[in-house]
């Protein structure tokens, strides 16, 4: 079976800040992992990590057996919402084009009919076709979040990284969502973080729980300890969210043991 990402030994530090450390993980083609843990555990630096957008203090990240920096490999990416400028004046459609952006500072570069076309695909698979045309200042929470996934699709890629991409949608386009995201693991790989632990449950069959390491690396089922581990506290909540999957403990079984 293929590797899809292999993280060996991983340290990010913001500064004196370390973010990640010793982080180790790998991921198979076409898998479905969902990435939980603390908020300032370091997931999102670990999706950073791997698009080459933070760097590596030391360790290893091979996307597809490739190195960040000499990647052919395409990497569809959806940021965390809160963290992104929507200020920005471009139109929906335009904003899942520069997805498509490779060939943008050539002189007298236009994107081509087709693209265009597609970029209008990838917005009605996403339900948002109606909006196509609309500033992207002038979206709700959850618009807005559809349409990062509408432009991480347009760049066609082998992997997909979200960052708590359910955050502010609604129940209904929820389950579009995860039926959409169900559809597109047949072709590609996909790593999602979120705090959604039912719906991780119900839908993703591994999991890793990032608190600056990885505490665990498994099927998607949580022990207590685990939980309590990675979030020092809220383990009621969180057997009440996931009654059925409250099992045995199996720390560390996806990652790297020497
Ligand atoms: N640009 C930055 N400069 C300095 N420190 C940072 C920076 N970005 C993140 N950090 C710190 O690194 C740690 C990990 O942050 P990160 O954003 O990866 O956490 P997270 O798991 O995504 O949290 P959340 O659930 O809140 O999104 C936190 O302590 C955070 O304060
Ligand atoms: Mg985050």
């Amino acid at each position: 079976m293929e590797i899809a990402l292999h993280i060996e030994n991983l340290y990010v530090n913001y500064g004196q800040t370390p973010a990640l450390s010793g982080v180790c993980l790998d991921v198979l083609d076409k898998e479905f992992l969902g990435i939980i843990g603390p908020n300032g555990g370091g997931k999102t630096t670990l999706l950073k990590a791997i698009l080459g957008l933070v760097p590596v203090s030391s360790g290893k990240i091979l996307v597809y057996g490739e190195e960040a920096h000499t990647r052919g490999i395409r990497i569809g990416y959806v940021p965390q919402y809160s963290f992104v400028d929507r200020r920005f004046p471009i139109s929906v459609t335009e904003a899942v084009l520069t997805a498509m952006l490779k060939d943008v500072l050539r002189p007298g570069f236009r994107y081509s009919r087709q693209q265009k076309e597609l970029a209008r695909e990838y917005l009605r698979q996403v339900g948002l076709e109606q909006l196509a045309e609309r500033q992207i200042s002038q979206l709700s929470g959850g618009e807005f979040q559809r349409m990062f996934i509408a432009r991480a699709l347009a760049v066609k890629p082998r992997v997909i990284l979200l960052d708590e991409p359910t955050a502010s949608v609604d129940p209904h386009f929820k389950e579009d969502f995860y039926e959409l995201l169900e559809k597109l693991n047949q072709d590609m790989t996909i790593i999602m973080v979120s705090h959604d632990l039912l719906a991780i449950s119900a839908k993703v069959k591994r999991i890793a729980c990032i608190n600056r390491g990885i505490v665990y690396h498994g099927k998607a089922e949580l022990s207590e300890n685990v939980i309590k581990k990675m979030y020092n506290c809220p383990v009621d909540l969180i057997a009440h969210g996931v009654p059925h999957r409250v099992l045995g403990e199996h720390d560390q079984e996806g990652g790297c043991r020497h």
